[in-house]
Order: structure tokens, then C-alpha cells, then sequence
């Protein structure tokens, strides 16, 4: 029985490449069986939509998203060492979605070597390394700059303790390399401190980046919220996906004052594109959290209990979890669940 709101939700939809068609083909059947009544909007963005197009985002993509404030995205391809920059940058950026959210949560039924782990990223989306500037100052010597400024780190603090105070979390731990980057990771550590003050019912740490990874390794269940620039948090979000059974299945939310933006923390998988292996798990728990913003509550929950479910009989699961349900067959499991 679907109990969806009876609105249409007009939503951007960026499928993106490599895995990721199979893998919105596959959660936008199992959004159109919770009942909730979603048009969307697709668009091309990367290599696909230059050749049809001649730009790496197309205009269009760019006035659907201004005009629907919600996109649900698949992982797009960054050619390494040149060719074009992050469309997924760039988006970011363009919107102003200065906060990456991420949780990372046990699914019932999946085995790991860390049963019970429960902790949110926050990361940083706006600037740090990913500024892209860099050039060559002479033949041999290459100049980065990573930009961090007391606004973007205030608001992404900001962000980051009125989540879990919203939420009912205890601790905050800001992740950063001071020791090294003394004026950049200090300005970033001061802003936290500074926000970590108007919270005093929140415990807040700091850990430098290379212990929290041995620290997340030995004992994960010692974080809540981890708060990070743009990089440390791009990567402790790839070793904390092992702790939950793979990037199948960690889920992301890209978030602004205007817009919100959904995506899996995996990229393209280029290694298993085309060949209907790939776990949709991760953009499907990106979508759940997309019913949520949009205020399909009872869809987000009846979604995240049919996962439950499928997670639980073990019967059909796709290979990177240990089964050998295809893509495909594991969203027709999915809908069976939803019931
Ligand atoms: P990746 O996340 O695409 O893949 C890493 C490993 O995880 C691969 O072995 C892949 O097969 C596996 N994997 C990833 N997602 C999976 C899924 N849903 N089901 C089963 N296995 C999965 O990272 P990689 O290979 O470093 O990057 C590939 C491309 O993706 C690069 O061009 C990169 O720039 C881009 N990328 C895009 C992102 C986005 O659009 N948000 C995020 C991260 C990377």
C-alpha cells in the first residue's frame, strides 16, 4: 500500500557513466514502485555530453537544477593527470553545496569485520586542494594551491555541530594536518574550535589525519561526526566505506542553502561498467536520503526496510557483498520486498 504524498516531485537526474546508467536505471524503478510520484529531468554531464553537446555540463543541466533544487546524481568519469576537471566539482561549487554528508552504517545482514559502526562524514566541498589551481612555475616544478578561508570553515563547522546536536550525536572530531599546514589547517581548526564553543553539550576532539586513520582502523566506534577539509574527507570517506561492507553501498548527500545534490560516495567503476554487476546499494541509500529532504518520509523508511529485508534473507545480493545477483535482478528484489 503506497502512502506517498500525493505531490510530483520534479527532480534533476544526472545518470553519469561507467556504472553509473545500470545503477539509476535500477533505483529510479525502485523509486517509481514506492508510489511517490517523481518526473525527472535527465541530463548528460562529462565526456558523454561534450560529444553531444561540446560542454562538459550542458546549460540545460545547470537551469534544472537551479529550477528543481534537488538532483539525484550517478558517479561521473575524471580523466586522471589532465583532460577536463571534475564535473562533480563543479557542480559542487556552482551550487555553493558547501557540506558533503556522509553516514556510514552497518546494513543488518551484511557481515563485517566492524559490525556496529555508526558515524557521519562532514566534509568540506567548496575548496581546500580542490580549488584546481595549479600550474607550472618552470619545467619541473609544479605549484598546487589549497585555499581554505574562515568562511567556508565556519559554515561547514556550523554544519557539522548543528547535525549532531540536531540529531542527538555526542562528539565532534575535526580531522587536520596543522602540525604541517600550520596557517591553513590552523585556520581550519580555529574556526571549529570557535564553533565547538556554542556547543558545549558536544564533546569535541581533533586528531591529525594520519592518526585518525590508524585510530579508525583499530577502533571506529570512538567517532560520531567527523568534520574534514575537502580531501581528507574525499579519502577517510573511501576507509571508512570498508568498514560497512564496500563503496556499494555508502551513501552521500551533497547539501546547500539552495540546492541539494544525491550521489553515491563510489565513482564510475570503469573495471565493471556495462556488465550488470555493479551494487546500486550506495545510490539507492542516496536516494532514501533524497525522499527524506523532499519530505517523502514514509516512501524513505518502506525503501530503507525492503533494503533491510533483502539485506537480511541474503538471497539475492549482488558479488561485491558475496552473492551473485546481477544489478538488475537485485532491484526486482528490492521492489518485491516494498510489497
Ligand atoms: P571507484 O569508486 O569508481 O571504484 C573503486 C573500486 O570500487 C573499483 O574496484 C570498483 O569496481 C568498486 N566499486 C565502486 N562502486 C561500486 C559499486 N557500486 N558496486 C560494486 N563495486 C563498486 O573509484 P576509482 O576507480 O578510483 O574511480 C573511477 C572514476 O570515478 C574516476 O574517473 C574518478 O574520478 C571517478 N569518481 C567519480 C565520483 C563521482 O562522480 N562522485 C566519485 C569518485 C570517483
Amino acid at each position: 500500500m503506497s502512502t506517498s504524498t500525493s505531490r510530483e516531485h520534479t527532480i534533476s537526474l544526472i545518470p553519469g557513466d561507467g556504472i553509473g546508467p545500470e545503477i539509476t536505471r535500477v533505483v529510479t524503478r525502485i523509486l517509481a514502485a514506492t508510489g511517490v510520484k517523481i518526473r525527472w529531468e535527465e541530463s548528460l554531464a562529462g565526456a558523454e555530453a561534450y560529444e553531444r553537446y561540446k560542454e562538459y555540463i550542458p546549460k540545460e543541466l545547470y537551469l534544472s537544477i537551479d529550477r528543481n533544487r534537488v538532483a539525484l546524481k550517478g558517479p561521473v568519469t575524471t580523466p586522471i593527470g589532465g583532460g577536463f576537471s571534475s564535473i562533480n566539482v563543479i557542480l559542487r561549487k556552482h551550487f555553493e553545496l558547501y557540506a558533503n554528508y556522509r553516514p556510514i552504517k552497518n546494513l543488518p545482514g551484511l557481515p563485517t569485520h566492524y559490525p556496529a559502526v555508526d558515524l557521519i562524514i562532514i566534509r568540506e566541498n567548496t575548496e581546500g586542494e580542490y580549488v584546481g589551481i595549479e600550474h607550472e612555475v618552470v619545467p619541473g616544478v609544479v605549484e598546487s594551491i589549497k585555499i581554505i578561508t574562515e568562511k567556508a570553515s565556519t559554515r561547514i563547522s556550523e554544519f557539522a555541530f548543528s547535525h549532531a546536536q540536531q540529531t542527538g550525536r555526542k562528539k565532534v572530531h575535526a580531522i587536520h594536518k596543522a602540525n604541517i599546514m600550520k596557517m591553513s589547517d590552523g585556520l581550519f581548526l580555529r574556526c571549529a574550535r570557535n564553533v565547538a564553543q556554542k556547543y558545549p553539550d558536544i564533546i569535541y576532539g581533533e586528531h591529525l589525519v594520519d592518526n585518525t586513520c590508524m585510530q579508525l582502523v583499530t577502533n571506529p566506534y570512538q567517532y560520531d561526526v567527523l568534520l574534514l577539509e575537502n580531501l581528507y574527507g574525499d579519502i577517510i570517506s573511501d576507509l571508512c566505506a570498508a568498514f560497512v561492507g564496500g563503496l556499494g553501498l555508502v551513501p552521500g548527500a551533497n547539501l546547500g542553502k539552495e540546492c541539494a545534490i544525491f550521489e553515491a560516495v563510489h565513482g564510475s567503476a570503469p573495471d565493471i561498467a556495462g556488465k550488470n554487476v555493479a551494487n546500486p546499494t550506495a545510490l539507492l541509500q542516496s536516494a532514501i536520503l533524497m525522499l527524506r529532504h523532499i519530505g517523502e518520509t514514509d516512501a524513505a523508511d518502506r525503501t530503507h526496510q525492503a533494503l533491510c529485508k533483502v539485506y537480511e534473507e541474503r538471497k539475492c545480493l549482488t558479488r561485491d557483498v558475496g552473492g551473485t545477483a546481477g544489478t538488475q535482478e537485485f532491484g526486482d528484489a528490492i521492489i518485491a520486498a516494498l510489497g
